[in-house]
């Protein structure tokens, strides 16, 4: 099976969690089409030799580190990527943090934390690209499973990204007809971020998934590449579930 080919050449995206293992892949197939890329991740080393890798002459790469949860960063990181290539023509949020705790035991620090990374950050990366967007351009939030069904010892992850697709579908209503907003709900995919929860539940989550596996990295930059070409041109508002049919199944 081959993937669409999308001509994003003279385009540019702007990426958070660039070194997270679905963020690489994002970068990868933007890259492959044509597109500048503005990756940001926390480390400076880590996103300029993934930068290196993808382009060693650096010319259609930028390479920044970010924090997320810090909102004068942000903006600095979108007027850099101004800067640098022009108006913005896809941005993807894919900073995240999946870590555990039951409600009960929960600290206020860890639920603080992870509403700043998953779901503060959102609004501060969406606001502070919004004047930066070009005409016909596509924002795509990636939010979770666990937002549309809530995870047990994730209530704070899945708050977050609950909150990231009400948030989400109310910013496609204020940049429409401009700018397309879309959020992206990722099942278990293949990753880090699933290795401790798959430790602990063994294949519990992959026999309750119809199709019977992890999903690709991959698979999940395809959906934001569809969301953010022009076969997707009147879809905004909406969030597309990439999980293999768990959703349904329980
Ligand atoms: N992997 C999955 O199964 C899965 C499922 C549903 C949703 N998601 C979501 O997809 C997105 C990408 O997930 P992934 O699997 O690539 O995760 P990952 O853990 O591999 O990558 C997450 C990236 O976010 C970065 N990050 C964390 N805190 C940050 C901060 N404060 N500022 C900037 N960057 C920060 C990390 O450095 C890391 O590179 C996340 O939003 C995640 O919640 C993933």
């Amino acid at each position: 099976m081959t993937r669409a080919q999308y001509d994003y050449s003279s385009h540019t995206l702007v990426l958070t969690g660039a070194c997270g293992s679905i963020g690489r892949a994002i970068a990868q197939r933007f890259f492959d089409s044509g597109a500048n890329c503005v990756l940001t991740d926390l480390d400076q080393d880590s996103v300029s030799a993934f930068a290196d890798s993808l382009d060693p002459t650096g010319q259609r790469v930028l390479a920044l580190a970010l924090d997320v949860t810090d909102p004068a960063k942000v903006d600095a990181v979108m007027q850099a990527s101004h800067d640098r290539f022009g108006p913005i023509h896809a941005l993807v949020t894919s900073a995240g943090l999946y870590d555990d705790a039951m409600v009960a035991d929960m600290p206020d620090a860890q639920w603080q934390r992870a509403i700043a990374i998953n779901l503060d950050s959102v609004f501060y990366t969406c606001r502070a690209a919004i004047p930066f967007m070009a005409e016909q351009s596509a924002i795509v939030n990636i939010a979770s499973l666990a937002g549309h069904r809530g995870s047990r010892a994730h209530a704070h992850y899945a708050a977050a990204k609950g909150a990231v697709l009400s948030f989400s579908r109310s910013l496609a209503v204020e940049l429409a007809p401009k700018i397309r907003v879309n959020a992206v709900s990722p099942g278990l995919i293949d990753g880090p971020m699933v290795q401790n929860l798959l430790s602990l539940t063994g294949s519990h989550f992959i026999d309750q998934t119809p199709m019977k596996r992890l999903g690709q990295p991959e698979e999940v930059a395809s959906a934001i590449a569809f969301l953010c070409s022009a076969d997707a041109s009147f879809v905004t508002a909406t969030s597309m579930h990439i999980n293999g049919g768990l959703y349904i199944a329980s």
